[in-house]
């Protein structure tokens, strides 16, 4: 099958396609057909900075969700030609990944789909709109009426929370760092745009939110905690910002009286939540955003434009 694999740390156009041989099905694994791979910042970091450490399991297919159908059902649940994502628990890392025609997978990081979306719409979704997901419905316990405030609302997984959010029945308020995003967030769906200066706490809000997902993380997370009314939920899920811990937290001072602050780790996905997912997906004819599509031949270009960021939305490789 053809397949870009690693070897360890290298440039863009370093990358290749191989011919490597088809996985070989084993207990508690399924062989997935690949259709078409979502691209994540996380697997230029793996090429450039993380690959030569002992716990990347290198050479590696890289890649941490795709689509695609069941070719061979081992012995799960699934029969063959099933229509399924996949996502996390190791892919790309530990065990190989999506950048390839077959990906053999554990079945438990499999989940079976029943949407109307096209192969690229359904790429767009695994880490994307599980990650938006499940910030507003395990995190922030998003409901009808709420008032979310999306910090980095302009990231592929801030698209997707304006979208859900509208779909839960919140008023949505889209904080980017460029008034000429306002448009295209106003869009697809945000009620309101405000600048981020890195302060939004000052500023006097259209409407004050009761719940916030932030993107940009522990760099804006203080603002953003004192941002909310209270109660108010706050949900750390991005890291934007390029700051990846708060120094010296101590929480009595730094989380403000009767304000929640929860994180989200997309490590775990269910079926059940999968499932409720694309539900919403579905009962609300969300279309799933992408921006670019490339073959595995244009590795080097996906990769170029992955690393650089700012696509301004998802990359997907198309597989088949
Ligand atoms: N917790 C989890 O399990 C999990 C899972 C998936 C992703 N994530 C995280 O979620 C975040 C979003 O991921 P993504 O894939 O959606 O990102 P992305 O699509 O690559 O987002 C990049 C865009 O974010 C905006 N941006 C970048 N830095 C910013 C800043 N300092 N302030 C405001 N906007 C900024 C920029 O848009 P403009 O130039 O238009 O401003 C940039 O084009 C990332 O930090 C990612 O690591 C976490």
């Amino acid at each position: 099958m053809r397949a870009i694999v690693i070897n360890g740390c290298c440039s863009a156009d370093q990358l290749q396609v191989s011919d490597i041989p088809v996985p070989q099905v084993k207990p508690g694994w399924v062989l997935v057909k690949i259709h078409a791979a979502g691209m994540n910042h996380s697997e230029a970091i793996l090429r450039t900075m993380e690959a030569d450490n002992d716990y990347i399991n290198t050479p590696i297919v890289p890649g941490i969700e795709c689509v695609g159908e069941i070719a061979d059902a081992s012995d799960s649940r699934y029969t063959v030609g099933d229509r399924v994502i996949a996502l996390m628990g190791g892919m790309g890392r530990s065990f190989n990944g999506s950048y390839a025609e077959y990906a053999l997978l554990p079945t438990k990081n499999v989940f079976k789909v029943d949407t109307r979306l096209d192969w690229l719409q359904l790429a767009a979704v695994p880490e994307t709109y599980f990650t938006a997901y499940g910030s507003l419905s395990e995190c922030l316990l998003l409901q009808d009426g709420d008032v979310l405030l999306v910090r980095g609302a302009t990231s592929t997984v801030g698209q997707a929370a304006i979208q859900l959010g509208k779909a839960m029945g919140a008023t949505v308020i889209a904080a980017a760092r460029r008034e000429s995003s306002f448009e295209g967030l106003m869009a697809i769906g945000a009620d309101h745009c405000v600048l981020d200066d890195g302060c939004i706490s000052d500023q006097t809000l259209p409407v004050r939110p009761n719940k916030l997902l932030e993107l940009i993380g522990p760099r804006t997370l203080r603002d953003s905690l004192l941002t909310v009314s209270r109660p108010g939920y706050v949900c750390d899920t991005g890291v934007l910002g390029n700051v990846f811990t708060i120094p010296q937290f101590d929480p009595i001072k730094y989380i403000p009286n009767g304000v929640f602050l929860t994180g989200f780790f997309s490590n775990f996905p269910t079926q059940t939540v999968i499932d409720r997912l694309f539900e919403l997906i579905e009962r609300n004819a969300i279309t799933p955003l992408y921006k670019h599509v490339f073959s595995l031949n244009e590795i080097v270009e996906a990769h170029t434009l992955l690393e650089k960021g700012g696509a301004g939305g998802k990359i997907i490789l198309k597989i088949l």
